[in-house]
Formats: C-alpha cells, sequence, structure tokens
C-alpha cells in the first residue's frame, strides 16, 4: 500500500521536476573518459550528477550497483546526493577533493541533524580519472557504488525502470573538517534539491567493459599550477587573531565598527554567551558547549570543551549571577551548575521536555535577567503551514515561561508552562529589554500564496515579513496571539491584486466569508518591526550602552527566495519609554527601511556558493564589543567599535573598572611562536605550533592542541589551574 501510494507520489513528482528541467539528460564526458552518463547538470553551481547502471548482472541476477560522477568547480568544498531523493533514511554520498585525491563515504539521512556514516550498506569506491583537472579549474569523483539500489526505510530503492527522484546537494566552499578522513563531519550544504533520473537510459551493455576502464585508469595527477580564489579581506579590518584563519567570505563591516574572526573551523557554532568572567561559550552543534578565554584584544588564547554533548543543537543561555547554564537538544532544555573560573560544568538537570518536532529543531531558552526565576522557551511550528498548532495546546509555534523555583526535580513537560505567545511560527530569537518585556523575532511562512477568484497568485518572493513581537512580562504571561498558521504579514503590497495593502497589514492565504484579513484584525496582535522575508532572523539583542537604543538581529538567510537575501546582522534603531520599555524609532510600516547592515557578505546573490550565516551574537565591554557566531562558516567574529579616544567608565557585574582606549589595537606579529595557552595544532589548523617557556603543547583532541603550562590535568574540559 505505502509503496504504491509513493509510486503515484512519485510519477506526479517526477513530471512536476521534469517540467522545471530538473531532469538527467545524456552526456558523454568528451576528452575525459570519453564515458557516457544520464547526468542532471546544475548551471546555478555549475555543477553535475551523472549515472550509469548495467543492464544486467553477468551472473545474470539483478544487479544492485552504478558508477556515479561529479563534476563540479575545485573551489566547491564537497558534493553529494541522496538516492533516496527527499526522503529520509536513504543513502547518502558525499565526495570531495583532499589534497588532489578523491575522498567519498556514505552517510546516512536522519530526520534532523547532520548525517550519521552509514554501515553495512553501499560500498563506495573511487575509480581512475578522479581528482583536479591540469588546468586546476574542476574537481571530478568518479565512483562505483555497489549496494546501492535499494536500502531499508525511506523510499527504499532507486527506481531502476523508470524516472525517479534523487537528492543533490552541495557545500559551495568549505572542505569537511577534517579533509583527509573519509567519516569527517560536513558543514551543511550551500545549495541542494531534488532532481529525477531516467534510469533506464543510463543503463548499458558496455557498463563492465566501462567499469574496467575506469578500474584501470589512474587518479588524475595534481595539477602544475593549482587555482585558488584569494578571499578578499572584510572592509575595516581588526588586526588578525594569532593562528586564525583569514574570513571564509568576502565582509562589509559598517562604519564605526571593524571585524576580525576569533574562531576558525568550528563545527556548527549556533548560540553565544560570555560569562561573569569573560569567557565566550559557544553552543556547537554535534560537539556540545565550547569554552574560550579571551586575551585583552577580545582574541581566543584558549578553548576547551566544557559539555561534551553531541544532542545539544542550538539553545544556550546563563542565569544572570552566572552559576546555571542552561543548554537545549531538539526535545530537552536541561540545567548545570556552571563554575566559571574552574570552567566546569556538572550536575546536569532536566527542567523541560518533550519538545521533539521534525518540523523546526531550535529550541530557544532564555532566562530573565530581570526576574531571574523565570525560563522562556521557544518551540516552531511542525511544519511550513501547521494547522494544528492553532491551538494554544499544541505545544508548538510557541513560547513558554517556566518558574524555575517551581519545577519538580525531573522537569516537566513543555505544555505545563504558561503560555507568553502562540500562533508565532518559529520565534528563534528570544530578548528582554531594559524594563524586563521580552521580545521575540519570528521566521515567518515560506511559499506563501495569495487565493483570488479560485486561483493562487504566487507572492512569496517578497511576502510575509519576518517579524519582532513584544511578547509583555514574563511574570504574568498574557498569551498573545500572532496570527499564525492562518495571518501573515505583509511585506510588499503591489504583490496583492485583490487589496490594498501596506507593510505590516494582515493578509491570509485563502480568504472566505469567516477567516480573512479582517479576522486577523480583529484577533491578532501585530508584531512591532518588520524584517524582510524568508531571512531568517535567529537572535537579537539590544545594545548595552547606555545611549545605544539600537537592537541587533541576525538574519541567517533564506533559501525560499531568488535572488537570496539575509545572510547578515542588521541594526534596528528604536527608543525607549522611561520605564525603559523598547519600541523602534518609527511606525511598524516604516520599520520597512528603517534597519542598516552591521556585518554582511560583499554578494548576496552569490549566496549558494556559500556565505556568513549569522546566528548568535551576545556583547561584552560594555557594548563595545559584539560576539557573532556563524555556522554556515564555521566561525565566531569580533565586532568592536571603532576607537573612542575617550576615557569611558565601564560597569561589569557590580565591579567599577576605569579603560581608557585610544586609537587602534596595536598589530599583534603573528611570530612562530603561540600564546600561552593558545592553539598548537589540530587538524586545519595553520598557525604557529611552537609554545611559550614553560609551556608544551598538548593534544586535546582532533582539532585541537594547546600550549598547556605543567598544571594542566589533561582532561578535555577539566582544565584546573592557569586561569588568567
Ligand atoms: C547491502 O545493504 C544492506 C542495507 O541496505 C545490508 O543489510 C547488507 O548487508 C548489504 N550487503 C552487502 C553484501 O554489503
Ligand atoms: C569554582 O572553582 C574554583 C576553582 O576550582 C573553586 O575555588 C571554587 O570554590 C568553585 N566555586 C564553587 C561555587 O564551587
Ligand atoms: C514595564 O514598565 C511598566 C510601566 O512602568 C510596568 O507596568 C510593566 O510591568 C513593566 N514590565 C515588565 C516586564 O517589568
Ligand atoms: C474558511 O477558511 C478556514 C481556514 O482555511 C476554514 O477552516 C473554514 O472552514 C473556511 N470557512 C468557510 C466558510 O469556507
Ligand atoms: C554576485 O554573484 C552573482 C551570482 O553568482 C553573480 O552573477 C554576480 O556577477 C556577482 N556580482 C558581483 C559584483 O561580483
Amino acid at each position: 500500500m505505502l509503496r504504491s501510494l509513493l509510486g503515484v507520489a512519485l510519477v506526479s513528482l517526477s513530471s512536476a521536476l521534469l517540467a522545471q528541467g530538473q531532469g538527467t539528460s545524456e552526456w558523454c564526458d568528451e576528452g575525459k573518459t570519453g564515458l557516457c552518463f544520464q547526468r542532471y547538470y546544475d548551471e546555478n553551481v555549475r555543477t553535475g550528477w551523472g549515472y550509469m547502471f548495467p543492464e544486467a548482472d553477468p551472473s545474470g541476477g539483478v544487479s544492485n550497483e552504478f558508477i556515479g560522477i561529479f563534476t563540479a568547480p575545485a573551489t566547491t568544498g564537497w558534493i553529494g546526493n541522496s538516492l533516496g531523493g527527499g526522503m529520509t533514511q536513504g543513502p547518502l554520498i558525499l565526495a570531495w577533493i583532499n589534497d588532489f585525491q578523491a575522498m567519498i563515504s556514505v552517510r546516512r539521512a536522519i530526520q534532523y541533524g547532520p548525517p550519521s556514516v552509514m554501515s553495512g550498506g553501499p560500498t563506495v569506491t573511487v575509480l581512475g580519472g578522479s581528482g583536479v583537472t591540469s588546468d586546476g579549474l574542476e574537481q571530478r569523483i568518479i565512483f562505483r557504488c555497489q549496494n546501492c539500489t535499494t536500502w531499508e526505510g525511506g523510499s527504499e530503492s532507486i527506481n531502476l525502470d523508470g524516472w525517479g527522484p534523487l537528492g543533490f546537494a552541495t557545500h559551495g566552499a568549505i572542505k569537511p573538517l577534517q579533509p583527509s578522513t573519509t567519516d569527517s563531519p560536513v558543514y551543511q550544504h550551500t545549495y541542494a534539491g531534488i532532481h529525477v533520473l531516467d534510469a533506464p537510459a543510463a543503463k548499458t551493455a558496455q557498463y563492465w567493459d566501462n567499469l574496467k576502464k575506469l578500474q584501470d585508469l589512474p587518479q588524475l595527477p595534481p595539477p602544475a599550477t593549482p587555482t585558488t580564489t584569494p578571499v578578499p579581506e572584510p572592509t575595516n579590518t581588526l588586526p588578525a587573531c594569532p593562528g586564525v584563519a583569514a574570513p571564509v567570505y568576502g565582509l562589509n563591516v559598517a562604519d564605526g565598527w571593524k571585524a576580525t574572526p576569533v574562531l576558525g573551523r568550528l563545527q556548527r557554532p549556533r548560540s553565544i554567551i560570555t560569562d561573569n568572567q569573560g569567557h565566550l561559550l559557544v553552543l556547537e552543534a554535534g560537539v556540545g558547549v565550547t569554552a574560550h578565554t579571551l586575551g585583552d584584544d577580545g582574541c581566543v588564547t584558549r578553548s576547551v570543551v566544557l559539555i561534551d554533548d553531541t544532542t545539544l543543537n542550538h539553545g544556550l543561555d546563563l542565569t544572570p549571577k552566572g552559576d546555571k547554564l542552561i543548554a537545549s537538544s531538539p526535545d530537552i532544555a536541561w540545567s548545570w551548575e556552571y563554575n566559571a573560573t574552574a570552567l566546569t560544568a556538572y550536575n546536569r538537570k532536566t527542567l523541560v521536555y518533550g519538545m521533539n518536532n521534525p518540523g523546526h529543531v531550535s529550541r530557544t531558552v532564555w532566562v530573565s535577567r530581570k526576574y531571574p526565576d523565570y525560563l522562556l522557551v521557544s518551540v516552531g511550528s511542525g511544519a511550513n503551514i501547521d494547522l494544528p498548532s492553532f491551538e494554544r495546546g499544541s505545544g508548538r509555534a510557541q513560547i513558554r515561561v517556566f518558574d524555575m523555583r517551581a519545577l519538580p526535580p525531573s522537569g516537566i513537560p513543555y505544555t505545563s508552562g504558561a503560555v507568553m505567545g502562540y500562533g508565532i511560527r518559529n520565534d528563534v530569537g528570544i530578548t528582554e529589554d531594559r524594563n524586563g518585556t521580552i521580545h521575540s523575532v519570528e521566521n515567518s511562512v515560506d511559499n506563501a500564496y495569495r487565493e483570488v477568484e479560485g486561483s493562487q497568485i504566487d507572492i512569496h518572493n517578497n511576502n510575509p515579513a519576518e517579524k519582532v513581537y513584544r511578547l509583555g512580562d514574563p511574570r504574568n504571561p498574557t498569551g498573545l496571539f500572532g496570527g499564525y498558521p492562518y495571518c501573515y504579514t505583509v511585506w510588499e503590497g503591489e504583490a496583492f491584486t485583490d487589496a490594498s495593502k501596506v507593510p505590516g497589514d494582515w493578509f491570509v492565504q485563502a480568504p472566505n466569508a469567516t477567516l480573512n484579513d479582517e479576522w486577523c484584525n480583529e484577533n491578532a496582535i501585530k508584531p512591532t518591526v518588520l524584517l524582510p522575508p524568508h531571512t531568517a532572523p535567529l537572535d537579537m539583542k539590544f545594545g548595552p550602552r547606555q545611549r545605544d537604543s539600537d537592537l541587533y538581529v541576525t538574519l541567517h538567510g533564506s533559501w525560499n527566495r531568488n535572488p537570496p537575501q539575509g545572510y547578515k546582522v542588521v541594526v534596528v534603531p528604536g527608543k525607549y519609554s522611561s520605564s525603559g520599555d523598547w519600541s523602534p524609532s518609527v511606525g511598524l510600516s516604516a520599520t520597512k527601511t528603517s534597519f542598516t547592515d552591521l556585518l554582511s557578505n560583499r554578494n548576496e546573490t552569490d549566496c549558494q556558493n556559500g556565505c556568513f550565516r549569522p546566528v548568535g551574537l551576545t556583547f561584552t565591554h560594555n557594548g563595545d564589543w559584539l560576539y557573532i557566531s556563524s555556522d554556515g562558516s564555521g566561525e565566531v567574529f569580533l565586532l568592536k567599535r571603532a576607537a573612542d579616544p575617550t576615557q569611558t567608565t565601564t560597569t561589569t557585574t557590580g565591579t567599577t573598572t576605569t579603560t581608557t582606549t585610544s586609537g587602534p589595537t596595536p598589530t599583534t606579529p603573528s611570530g612562530p611562536q603561540q600564546t600561552p595557552w593558545g592553539q598548537c595544532g589540530g587538524q586545519g589548523y595553520t598557525g604557529p605550533t611552537a609554545c611559550p617557556a614553560g609551556f608544551t603543547c598538548k593534544y586535546n583532541n582532533l582539532f585541537f592542541s594547546q600550549c598547556v603550562s605543567g598544571e594542566w590535568k589533561g582532561k578535555k574540559g577539566k582544565v584546573v589551574k592557569g586561569e588568567h
């Protein structure tokens, strides 16, 4: 039954994809192997995915193998395909070039999160003719995939008798984290989709001869002149941090600020915070929580794994006292006792559970600074349009608040929390103003349309707006209704042919007598700030400087828009009331153009090849320094306000210190010697490897060896002395 339903679905999917030019066609590898494949070629990323199947097994049985060929620009980080199309559970083939050698591995797509290495399924072998072409411009990976046509779970097989879907993906720029090992973690794709394969046309009686030919062919020799594309330095660059690689992508930095990366090649940095002693804590999805000691210049001088837990994927916060750390997986929010002096986190407790939904997996956690007993937790919708989430009891598309004094020792289900807001689709960013009022920022719907006289008009490229909500006082949650899954916010009024709309107005996709734009006006609470469609806001913070009334928002960047947009940090000007309540400095409609860019990519249109993708942000030094994580590029940036030659008094956690800031920070010569506690080795590391007197270079993990003194106890995350 399931298989026949799938069959019907596949036929209609296949014809739709074919109509969009997403089908394979015959392509012969002229001048190279000379062999012909059925190939899907994508102009946008100049990458090809080719296939050849045997007509029959030589022994007469049903063959379960094929020959694949991936071709891509030499600068592409990795290339992959999913044998099961868009379905999870199918095998994924991932390939890349390391040191001019083709690397290939098989993973299994799981419901969410990065794919895990698959064992006991397909066997992949690199064939001859793989490597980088002699002009240094193209990488090609030719492979034999055995036991590759059927598997358990998902769609269970490649359709060998007609058209069928396969997934394709690449990362446009960054190689896997440990490119010399086939099971390396990889950066999430920058470009992906589904193509359809005409498997019968890919079958050839010459298969076994062709296989033999490829087996006998040598790998391509390293090109004489390998080409590298130099990445432009960001505008307004700070002196580079010792041992930290240059930024992966060219960036623009707003006037009045300077930027430099302080960490690079992290697996997937999401939320970042600073503790009371000025350490930077980073939630690295798939790793856990890492802690970083910062030097006077803001560069990282030492890094340790604070919590080793690969299930943590997004949320991270500290109580205002700094003694409890809270972090989340897609299902659970936990707390740990946190000692910033010892850099230890221990005694894990479950606070909130029962949040798993595969639609959106980030569970942002925010501890109220004004009322530190209150914890806010966000759970997004279970699908693009999650109709049951209209019920406030659903536990999806909402933010709930928990009084931590009243939590049972084993935690409570999410749906036991009080509702701060519901009908808010996926509000990943949560923060609080000077009055303790909670604000959140929402990722709105994809593929939006407007039904006019029975037909759907596509309005998705410029609608709906992403938006900021004022959710109120965490002690007295009002359970605001934000309109989702029916009401959406207009960004571009011109897209509507049936009504006159201005930015900030409500629209429903399919208005009828009862559920229409007026219904939204009467029943849903309007947002306070509009942000561009599909830009995926993930975090926001208010500027802590006394005279700074701006709101800083990270926009992770779009997938559902052509050309792409977002991929930057923006600043929304605002004002504070006498009680410290924040509001934007202009009315809702005018917020469409009131924000400015703080840190952005040089060429947003090119983001399908990879971009800086900001996630978390945290201020230090009383608001003069801003750290920003980027999961798409594995980096953390430091932005500093351009030097202000006046003496400023900063108050940090009860202690008053006087700081003199004058002129630009002096350049630290990146000599051959590393600083105490600095990195001295590790996969992908290119900085100094010699440690200063009294320190030795000690292996910490695959990515990180560190200059340590004799007092180091040698257990990761448990550096006992030498803290400074
Ligand atoms: C083929 O793959 C299946 C899983 O898809 C596995 O159970 C089986 O052992 C594999 N067979 C061989 C010969 O590797
Ligand atoms: C934190 O760690 C330091 C250094 O190990 C220790 O002296 C201190 O007592 C610890 N604090 C708490 C609250 O455990
Ligand atoms: C913010 O200030 C107003 C006016 O003083 C007050 O009524 C309200 O409760 C405050 N909100 C929070 C969250 O403290
Ligand atoms: C109007 O639309 C809503 C939401 O799609 C639907 O639940 C309702 O049944 C519709 N009402 C009428 C009268 O068609
Ligand atoms: C930006 O990227 C797009 C897409 O790759 C490209 O067509 C365009 O020429 C680039 N613009 C600049 C100024 O480099």
